[in-house]
């Protein structure tokens, strides 16, 4: 008979596949079938019955949690629920989800389903809500919310927020009055792709439609209407490089929505992997259940599943195997710090990656091997490695790889030690997976006492003998690299208290502007004349003089006051629409957005320049003189690269923030082609 292999006893649920999208997935009704309501999923949907009451103000929640933590299945089970579904729901889900037993009466909403992305969210929900009003009112008739919803979107000039968010309110109340639903059911999904896009544009001050949703939906009232954001972290990540005023807005915003902190408890994440998995567990080599389960007990002495239902861990050991009980912890933070869209928790167990679990079983259930630590480290390596180097200076990657690396050994025992303290160590920071002796014996010996032996001792000679492994006391465990090290996480908040926040931007960005002359290409090609303009940066209150005053030995000149912020740049917008520039035809003025949305670009290039300056022991520690090395060119390079998008004049084809004027009239100039063609234009006429 041939050999069964570990992923013969896998019956994979193929909806774990992939992560649900809310649009695609509520035109299937069989994405709920194998949907598994956890506790947690439960004491959520409890929580958010509670807006449906007679004029409840919670009609306004955002639900924050990692990729993969199952938020958008969520949210599909609640539209199906709003929408009046629930006799069709199975009796798994009808146990939960049953208005009566909640004390509410059965929803009839209208759902209007929106995957956000990066771009302004008013288009998108009058998108949804058009396409969902459409079939409300059957495709035939053209009813009148549909048109006015399609006038909106079609108008000329972008849809103020005032006028979207009445529409939506005018919907609401016309389908209410219309008997057709209960009110409206707007799910924002992937909201932070939103919140990027916003972020990028402080300008536009889009998140306020956020704001006039949710206060729209507490004051709903007799007419209720609904709102649910997904996002993956909190408002407050996405505000980093915005300045403190625009930080207490959005915390402002944010603070307009009740929100559910969508991070279900480690055992009840077993349960969801286990039912992914599906894995005959009658059909596990008997000794492998009893290890598992022992394994589990070990785990679970450790701490390292917290206050966690012991009783549903030790009976759910077996269902996921082949991974040793250490490993399930290790993952769900990992992917929880570091994880991403594509790459979440169910795309290590279910997709093909390098050192996934599906590589994993492809090898025979008789072999002694359970998916351990040491496998998880490879894993990481090989499909984050890049991404983690990036910001590496939190979590010591750079370091725990080319320690690992480098590491030579005959015995592997010795290597699996070492990648098992290395993946520990990238979680260093959380406090609580320690790499202690026991855990490092329960993770790489298991339940053997003779293996458990060979690792005490292992674990000595690479202590003591080899000087790889550093002890660093019960409260930290166990280390790849000496104490002595910089730490650079204390490093940099050192810095961040010594650099001054409020300095003048354009002060520090001075020496990095462009400011090569610009030449007017097709006036040179058609008439042979090499005309060209000099570029000039300037202060706002310099402006006036610079204007009045322009030298140039150049054809012409280019002006580009800098404004720190909106009032000062109020005021260069002023200046540069004086009628008396009509007499100025070779002067150009370009005025950028308020640079103080750089400020906080700039001080992290200041920060790790003054680690680099003050922290004398970088000299006897080569990677940590490397990583602060990279952190600056890291950060100098994102700064220019929002320099280059905030002043940037010479790419030729992306857009351009700045502000044209010439003879005191605004010019039409959104790319450096339409530039270079202004300039030839304006060179012909002279
Ligand atoms: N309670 C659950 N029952 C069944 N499957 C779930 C559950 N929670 C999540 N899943 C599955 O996990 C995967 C990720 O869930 P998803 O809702 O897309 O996560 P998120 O939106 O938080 O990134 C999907 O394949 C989904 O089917
Ligand atoms: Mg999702």
């Amino acid at each position: 008979m041939a050999e069964k292999k570990i992923s013969d006893l896998f019956h994979i649920r193929t909806r774990f596949l992939r992560s649900v999208h809310l649009e695609r997935d509520f035109q299937d009704p069989s994405t709920l079938s194998n949907y598994i309501v956890t506790d947690f999923v439960r004491s959520c949907i409890e929580r958010m019955a509670r807006g449906l009451k007679p004029r409840s103000g919670q009609r306004a929640w955002r639900l924050t949690g990692d990729y993969g933590s199952g938020k958008s299945s969520f949210a599909l089970l609640l539209a199906h629920w709003f929408a009046g579904q629930e006799s069709k729901f199975l009796p798994q889900i009808r146990s939960a989800v049953n208005s009566r037993q909640l004390g509410v009466s059965r929803p009839h909403f209208l759902p209007v389903l929106v995957t956000c992305s990066r771009q302004a969210l008013g288009t998108s929900i009058l998108k949804s809500l058009h396409w969902a009003l459409s079939h409300l009112y059957g495709r035939g008739t053209k009813s009148k919310l549909v048109l006015e919803v399609q006038r909106l979107l079609d108008a000329e000039a972008v849809p103020t927020d005032d006028q979207i968010c009445q529409l939506i309110c005018k919907v609401n109340t016309c389908i209410i009055a219309d008997a057709k639903s209960t009110g409206l059911l707007l799910i924002l999904d992937e909201l932070g792709k939103f919140l990027e896009f916003a972020a990028l544009y402080p300008q536009r001050q889009d998140i306020f439609l956020l704001q006039l949703l949710a206060e729209a939906a507490a004051r709903s009232g007799d007419e209720p209407f609904f709102m649910v954001c997904l996002l993956h972290q909190g408002f407050n990540a996405y505000t980093d490089h915005l300045n403190q005023s625009a930080q207490r807005e959005w915390e402002k915003v944010a603070g307009r929505f009740e929100e559910v902190v969508f991070n279900q408890p480690v055992e009840q994440v077993a349960i969801v992997v286990a039912s992914a998995l599906n894995v005959s567990t009658q059909d596990i080599p008997r000794v492998k259940t009893i290890e598992l389960k022992q394994a589990m007990e070990m785990t679970l002495a450790l701490g390292w599943f917290g206050s966690a239902q012991r009783k549903i861990l030790l009976e759910s050991a077996a269902c996921l195997y082949p991974l040793h009980p250490t490993v399930l912890p290790v993952l769900i933070r990992t992917f929880r710090r570091f994880g991403q869209n594509e790459r979440s928790l169910f795309s290590f167990l279910l997709s093909n990656e390098p050192f996934g679990l599906q590589a994993f079983s492809g090898r025979s259930t008789r072999t002694e091997d359970m998916y351990r630590l040491h496998d998880f480290y490879d894993y990481v390596r090989t499909n984050f490695g890049h991404r983690l180097a990036s910001q590496s200076y939190r979590n010591h990657w750079n370091l725990i790889d080319a320690i690992v690396e480098s590491f030579t050994t005959e015995d592997e025992l010795e290597l699996n030690i070492i990648k098992t303290v290395g993946i520990l160590n990238l979680l260093l920071n959380d406090g609580d997976l320690l790499p202690t002796e026991e855990a490092l014996i329960c993770a790489v010996a298991g339940v053997d006492h003779t293996t458990q032996k060979r690792v005490r001792v292992t674990l000595e000679k690479l202590r003591q003998g080899k000087r790889i492994l550093y002890d660093r006391g019960r409260a930290r465990g166990l280390c790849v690299w000496p104490h002595t090290s910089v730490d650079l996480e204390e490093a940099y908040a050192d810095a961040c208290r010594a650099i001054n926040a409020s300095q003048r931007t354009a002060t520090f960005i001075m020496d990095s502007l462009e400011t090569r002359p610009v030449v007017a290409r097709r006036h040179y090609i058609e008439t042979g004349n090499l005309r060209y303009c000099e570029v000039k940066y300037c202060s706002v209150i310099e402006l006036l003089e610079f204007v009045d005053n322009q030298t140039t030995d150049a054809d012409g000149l280019i002006i580009i006051p800098l404004c720190e912020t909106l009032a000062e740049r109020e005021e260069a917008l002023k200046i540069v629409k004086r009628t008396e520039l009509k007499a100025q035809p070779s002067l150009l003025i370009a005025v950028p957005q308020p640079l103080d949305s750089l400020a906080s670009f700039v001080q992290e290039v200041q920060r790790w320049e003054w680690v680099a300056k003050n922290v004398f022991e970088l000299q006897g520690d080569k990677y940590a003189r490397e990583e602060v090395s990279r952190q600056r060119a890291i950060t100098r390079s994102q700064l220019e690269k929002r320099l280059q998008s905030f002043i940037g004049w010479n790419q030729l084809n992306g857009p351009m923030m700045l502000a044209w004027f010439h003879k005191g009239r605004p010019l039409t100039v959104t790319n450096g082609r339409q530039l270079l063609e202004a300039l030839s234009r304006i060179f012909e006429s002279l």
